[in-house]
């Protein structure tokens, strides 16, 4: 028999409601062969507040020592924005070097999205997740004064531009529509625009099938809503793919629903799988959250760790649920009647 030792980190604000549902539909979907371990780690806003810690690394080391990371989110007010973001889940990303970060976007059938017409949206976004301007390569000069100076400078390495693109050839040569596009902005951002460029295109030569296309990352936003169903796979830089999958969220039904996975393909350190949106402080401990994406990120980690079966009834239960949504309902409401159509 198998066995899942799965880390969660609750996190902060919403974060703590919508992992709950998460592994309550985890549970009700496993066999009975299929042993669950959880461990959960207190980290965010709470443990910060009471030893200023965020991620020591003694706790890194036993995330290691797990098959996968399940997240809920974190950051909250009462803490300065950057201290929990960096210090815990981009501390994450960075240690476990989790340069693939896929996020998909669909449109599930009867979902609302806001877009006039109702297109067919079914595309996926992998966003680098370990290099540009997230890499903390900056500083201030001045402070303070009004000749203060800022800069936020984005690192690009082609080793970590080529590791990326080549996952998403990979993952654009076996869907059947084979088409990647590249958004970057290198009409501006000339030095890492055409080193993007450059290996997208290289790289290209070795998938003759896949079709690709090279978008400026504004048009990209225009297509997103005029015309999604042009994507298939999207590649992209770290923060053009934070800005994106917001807005790919917005357009498939809202951000309540968009699940991701930040993988490290050579296995060497667990992949972490989280909801893409935040703690949502405006809702918090109101039961409005939907746990949606994190039940989707549940089954991202299934499929991940090889229980394809149970990652399709996953689906397929949130299929179901999402045609059936008339009115509100509370965040244990969604995850119940999730789980109750997974086991049934
Ligand atoms: P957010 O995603 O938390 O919220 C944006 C809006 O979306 C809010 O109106 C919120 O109520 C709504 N929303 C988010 N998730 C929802 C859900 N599951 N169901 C219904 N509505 C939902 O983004 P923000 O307001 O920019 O950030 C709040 C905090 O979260 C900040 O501290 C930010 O740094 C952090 N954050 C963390 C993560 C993460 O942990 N992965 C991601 C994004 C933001
Ligand atoms: C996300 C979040 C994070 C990011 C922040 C909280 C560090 O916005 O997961 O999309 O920018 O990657
Ligand atoms: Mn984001």
């Amino acid at each position: 028999s198998s066995s899942i030792r799965l880390a969660v980190i609750p996190g902060d604000g919403i974060g703590q409601e919508v992992v709950a549902e998460g592994l309550k539909v985890l549970a009700a979907v496993l066999p009975e062969g299929v042993k669950l371990e959880t461990k959960e780690y207190d980290l965010g806003a709470r443990r910060w507040h009471a030893t200023g810690e965020t991620l020591p690394d003694a706790e890194l080391e036993q995330l290691k020592e797990h098959d996968a990371i399940l997240l809920g989110a974190v950051g909250d007010p009462s803490v300065p924005s950057g201290v929990l973001e960096r210090g815990l889940l981009l501390k994450l990303r960075f240690a476990f070097d989790h340069h693939v970060n896929l996020r998909p976007a669909k449109l599930y059938p009867n979902t609302a999205s806001p877009l006039a017409s109702d297109p067919v949206i079914d595309f996926v976004v992998v966003r680098e997740g370990t290099e540009g301007p997230y890499v903390g390569n900056g500083g201030s000069l001045r402070t303070g004064t009004e000749h203060e100076v800022a800069t936020e400078v984005s690192l690009n390495t082609a080793f970590g531009i080529e590791r990326v693109v080549r996952d998403a050839y990979a993952r654009a040569q076996a869907r059947p529509r084979r088409k990647l596009t590249l958004v970057h902005k290198n009409n501006v951002l000339v030095h890492a625009g055409h080193l993007w460029k450059n290996i997208f295109d290289r790289v290209g030569r070795e998938y003759p099938e896949v079709t690709t296309d090279y978008l400026h990352v504004d048009a990209a936003t225009i297509f997103f809503v005029t015309q999604p169903e042009r994507f298939d796979v999207i590649v992209t830089d770290n923060l053009f793919g934070d800005i994106l999958t917001d807005l790919a969220a917005a357009v498939t039904g809202g951000i309540g629903l968009a699940a991701s996975g930040n993988i490290n393909p050579s296995g060497a350190f667990p992949p972490m799988f989280e909801p893409v949106h935040g703690s949502a402080p405006d809702i918090a401990g109101q039961a409005k959250a939907d746990p949606t994406a994190t039940v989707l990120s549940v089954a991202m980690l299934l499929q991940h760790l090889g229980y394809a079966e149970e990652a399709a009834r996953i689906e397929a239960a949130v299929t179901a649920d999402l045609a059936e949504r008339t009115g509100p309902r509370a965040t244990h409401e969604i995850g119940d009647a999730i789980a109750a159509r997974v086991s049934a």
